[in-house]
């Protein structure tokens, strides 16, 4: 039988995406709440004017949502095509709302054409793999690193990249503070019981040395335990010699 590890590593599958989204079609669907959720937190944001950028949009009604509260020029990219057809179909009559079938690995767009790049659950979808949040695997790494990389170069310089999950702090900040990719780190926390997290990533901004230290973390190897040595086990141990003063 499946267990819950298998059945949640499908979500790292395009062809799992593409094979809902041809079932539900465009029907609103949302991970981790809807706007009004986080409408404060991130408006706070968010310029009048802002060209806003939206990773692996699912059928989430995000995009309109914000179209709805002024915001008119807003991409969303996802790489499943059915979902992207009928999310152009549905909202048709916004003409600032624009679709394309792209991979967030390899954005096509100009070096700093966006102002803000907002995902929600499409980096938590590419994690799903992981076992342990203490020691993130190789490939989950560079899968993040692909995308991360990609973001920095679509965003104007102190643009804002903006992720919504619900990955605690000190498992996801490791990822978002790499001094590489030229932006601060901070976050706030909503929804009441289960709690969510906005990140906000400003680019020009410098991390701080307790981000820069977290971010330093993602790359050392997990320690193994250090054998001990019982030296009064060994009669012929002199373990005073062995004291280096
Ligand atoms: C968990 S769903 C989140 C959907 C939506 N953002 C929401 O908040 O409801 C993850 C979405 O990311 C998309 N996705 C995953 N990996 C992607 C990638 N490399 N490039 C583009 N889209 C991707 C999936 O097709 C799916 O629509």
């Amino acid at each position: 039988m499946e267990g819950p590890r298998e059945s949640n590593a499908r979500y790292r599958e395009r062809s799992y995406w593409e094979s809902r989204y041809r079932q539900e079609g465009a029907a609103p669907a949302e991970w981790f709440g809807g706007l009004e959720a986080f409408r404060a937190p991130l408006q706070a944001e968010l310029e009048p004017e802002a060209r806003v950028l939206v990773l692996g949009c699912g059928n989430s009604a995000l995009s309109y949502d914000l179209f709805r509260l002024g915001y008119t020029d807003i991409t969303s990219i996802d790489y499943s095509a059915a979902c992207i057809t009928s999310m152009q179909e549905r909202y048709a009559h916004c003409p600032g709302l624009h679709w394309a079938i792209m991979d967030a690995r390899a954005l096509t767009f100009l070096d700093g054409s966006f102002d803000v790049v907002l995902e929600k659950g499409t980096l938590d979808s590419m994690m799903v793999g992981e076992t342990d949040p203490w020691h993130v695997s190789r490939e989950a790494r560079v899968l993040l690193d692909q995308v991360l990389t990609e973001v920095s170069r679509v965003l104007r310089p102190e643009g804002k990249f903006i992720s919504i999950t619900f990955a605690q702090p000190h498992f996801r900040k490791r990822h978002y503070a790499q001094p590489v990719y030229g932006w601060s780190v901070r976050h706030v926390t909503y929804g009441s019981g289960f709690h969510y997290f906005l990140y906000v990533m400003r680019k020009g901004e410098e991390l701080s040395p307790s981000d820069l230290a977290l971010g330093r973390s993602l790359y050392l190897r997990p320690s193994s335990p250090t054998p001990v040595r019982y030296l009064q086990d060994s009669d012929s141990e002199n373990y005073l010699c062995t004291i280096e003063l």
